[in-house]
């Protein structure tokens, strides 16, 4: 079974090829939390995230070691389960860095680095702002889904009196692959998504538009990157009755194969300026993937990394379904020009809805005996 170091130059779970499941969380501290209980939990959080990724149950005596005459250290759910690729991601909310009433919360007005301050309202915008923001997120991902939520409940458990879950998200599906060994995956519209992505194998992109750098202002976060997450319902059931060529004009790629509407194959370039029958553009001025390409956004990528989800069903009979869209940048504003293309003239819009929103600074990976986010401090 593949495991990832959890020490490094970098947090695992970005460049990471994406595993197959999400269990996403955000926190937020106990308004009775002090700095110390910060700095504490985020040192309990990293010893522990240093056993799971290894494929091993936390504390001294795990799961079923310990007295008899106390609770488990760790919950047990993943006993004789191997590390199955799992990452734990750690992320700061604009909120860990508030004054509030005059108090500055955790000492850390003063390091907030200028970015951090909640995404702009976009147009069609719906948020539910109980599965919104957060003062610090966990992204766990692994390819087998008992081991990524036994990660969050465990971290939500070491957490108890300092922070608790404020949400949580499962996936089910990866919606991209980050790394040129792994083939496309397709969302729920039935899409190959991912075709596009930054991939690990590419160190000049992973640099210029993932990796926040040393010159970039907050000099604690060079090496971090920004975590979008975005909570989108999609309307599956209007969707499933749109004809095939309406939604391959809509993505502006075809079903089967992901080739752009202009031509070739999969992985073939799509060419914007490329018309048919009277003048008509191949693909379409509202496409998606013309909307989101960096041509069109003066050069902007993002590493995206989102799941799919389905949360049952609502009480008209549809499903609660979507994508847990997920993207690390080196700076918010790259996802924000590219949301703000997209909410103004995607086509896809008619099917979508963005229903939660959040932004968390990623600090850099830790150093082994160090902790994570150590250098913010
Ligand atoms: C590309 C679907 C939301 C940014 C694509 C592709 C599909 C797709 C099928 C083409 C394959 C690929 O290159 O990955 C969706 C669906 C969404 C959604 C179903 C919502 C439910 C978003 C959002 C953003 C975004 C919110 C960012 C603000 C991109 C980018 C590309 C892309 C940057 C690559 C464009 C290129 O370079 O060709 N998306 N997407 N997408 N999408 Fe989305």
């Amino acid at each position: 079974s593949t495991s990832y170091p959890f020490f490094g130059e970098h947090q695992s779970g970005i460049v990471t090829p994406a595993q197959d499941r999400l269990h996403f969380a955000a926190f937020d501290m106990s308004g009775s939390a002090t700095r110390d209980d910060l700095i504490e939990l985020l040192k309990d959080w990293t010893v522990a995230a240093a056993a799971m990724t290894a494929g091993k149950d936390i504390g001294d005596f795990g799961a079923v070691s310990g007295p008899y005459d106390a609770p488990p250290e760790d919950t047990g759910e993943a006993l004789g389960l191997p590390a199955s690729g799992l990452t734990i991601t750690f992320g700061f909310g604009p909120t860990l860095f508030q004054t509030t009433e005059g108090a500055d919360r955790f000492g850390l007005a003063a390091r907030r680095p200028a970015e951090l301050v909640n995404l702009p309202h976009f147009p069609g915008d719906r948020l539910n702002p109980a599965t919104s923001d957060g003062d610090l997120c966990i992204q766990a991902c692994a390819d087998d889904p008992q081991v990524a939520v036994h990660a969050i409940r465990n971290l939500s458990r070491i957490a108890f009196g300092r922070a608790s879950l404020r949400w949580s998200q499962l996936g089910f599906g990866r919606t991209s692959s980050t790394s040129t060994s792994q083939t496309t995956p397709r969302n729920l519209f039935g899409f190959k998504d991912g075709t596009a992505n930054i991939k690990a194998e590419e160190p000049t992109a992973v640099n210029d538009q993932v990796w926040v750098q040393s010159g970039d202002g907050a000099g604690w976060l060079a090496g971090g990157s920004y975590l979008v997450a975005r909570r989108i319902r999609m309307g599956i059931e209007p969707w499933d009755r749109t004809i095939l060529s309406e939604q391959e004009a809509v993505i502006g790629r075809n079903k089967g194969e992901g080739a752009p509407l202009s031509g070739g194959t999969e992985f073939t370039e799509p060419d914007f300026a490329l018309s048919g029958r009277e003048n008509i553009p191949l693909i379409a001025e509202n496409a998606h993937v013309r909307l989101a390409h960096p041509t069109q956004n003066a050069g902007i990528r993002m590493l995206r990394r989102g799941y799919n989800f389905v949360d049952g069903n609502d009480e008209l009979g549809r499903l609660n379904a979507g994508l847990f869209f997920i993207s690390f940048q080196r700076s918010p504003h790259q996802f924000t020009e590219v949301q703000l293309n997209l909410a103004r003239h995607d086509a896809l819009n008619e099917y979508i809805t963005h229903v939660g929103s959040a932004l968390f600074a990623v600090p850099p990976g830790a150093t082994r005996g160090s902790y994570v986010g150590a250098t913010l401090f």
